[in-house]
């Protein structure tokens, strides 16, 4: 049974769209630079700004926010996700529903994106619901060596040079090598940071979840080392669903040659 379908308004209400709707006419892989593929990031935080309840993202978004996200990954060639984010959120198949299966189609899309999990030490849980899904393209981005045992997706290593490397020559590849022209990536928090360290997200889609969470030291959007830069946004869209907002940035320092 499908779910009702969320609406999403301006924030002084006037127009009120589903979240397939909003994202009809964005066609991301168009907007893409020559070296790599478009890349936007999705998020949701609390009003606190944190990340993760308990260790986790799912207490933080609902359904509206599962419904705009689930969407978006349909629109991309590829979705990109650290080993940590993949093992703890037991990722599963990226696009489950028939429907927006044959909406990819429509807009000339493969039926499921690949996935490109980035693990520098080839830290990932090899029975998680995507590696063990036989219909899943997944790319690992590593610094090791060795293979992951068990797997029954189809999966491909692209092997980098140390466990810590830059993504832009990842991006690069996945643009070269497998025809990507757009990335959803899906976090977590380190791989975001060296990311944007890099100035490679065009766009930033964050949903702040009416719910605050607290507690010292807690995880947000962007971790890790400082950014070099404050990174500037310029707001695309301001959205609500219910006490939600969906912001839509674009991020004015991308490099589109990085
Ligand atoms: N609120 C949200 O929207 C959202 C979204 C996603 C995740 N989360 C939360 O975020 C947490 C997980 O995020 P996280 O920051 O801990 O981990 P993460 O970014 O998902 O994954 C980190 C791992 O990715 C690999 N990695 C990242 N950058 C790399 C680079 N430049 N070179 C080589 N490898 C690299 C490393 O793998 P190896 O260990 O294999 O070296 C690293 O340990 C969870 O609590 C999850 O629930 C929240």
């Amino acid at each position: 049974m499908r779910m009702t379908e969320m609406l999403f308004t301006t924030l002084n209400p006037g127009t009120a769209l589903t979240a397939e709707q909003l994202l009809a006419n964005v066609d991301l892989g168009a907007l893409a630079p020559a070296q790599r593929p478009y890349v936007v990031l999705n998020m949701v935080a609390t009003a606190d700004g944190r990340a993760a309840v308990a260790g986790r993202a799912g207490p933080i978004g609902d359904e509206a926010d599962r419904q705009l996200f689930h969407q978006l990954r349909a629109t991309a060639d590829a979705v990109l996700m650290g080993a940590r984010t993949a093992s703890i959120e037991r990722s599963q198949r990226l696009v489950r529903d028939p429907a927006l299966r044959e909406s990819r189609r429509r807009r000339g899309l493969k039926p499921d994106p690949v996935a490109c999990i980035v693990s520098g030490r080839l830290n990932v849980a090899a029975d998680i619901p995507l590696l063990q899904d036989n219909h899943s393209h997944v790319v690992i981005a590593t610094g090791a060596r060795g293979r992951l045992d068990g797997a029954r997706a189809q999966v491909e290593y692209l092997r980098c040079a140390s466990d810590l490397f830059e993504l832009a020559s990842v991006l690069g590849t996945l643009r070269s090598d497998y025809g990507v022209r757009s990335v959803v990536c899906e976090g977590g928090p380190t791989l975001n940071s060296t990311l944007f360290r890099e100035g490679l997200i065009d766009e930033l889609f964050l949903t702040v979840a009416s719910k605050l969470a607290g507690g010292p030291d807690a995880l947000t959007i962007v971790s890790g080392l400082p950014l070099a830069e404050i990174v500037e946004l310029e707001l695309v869209w301001s959205l609500r669903s219910g006490d939600d907002l969906f912001l839509r940035y674009r991020v004015a320092s991308a490099r589109a040659n990085a």
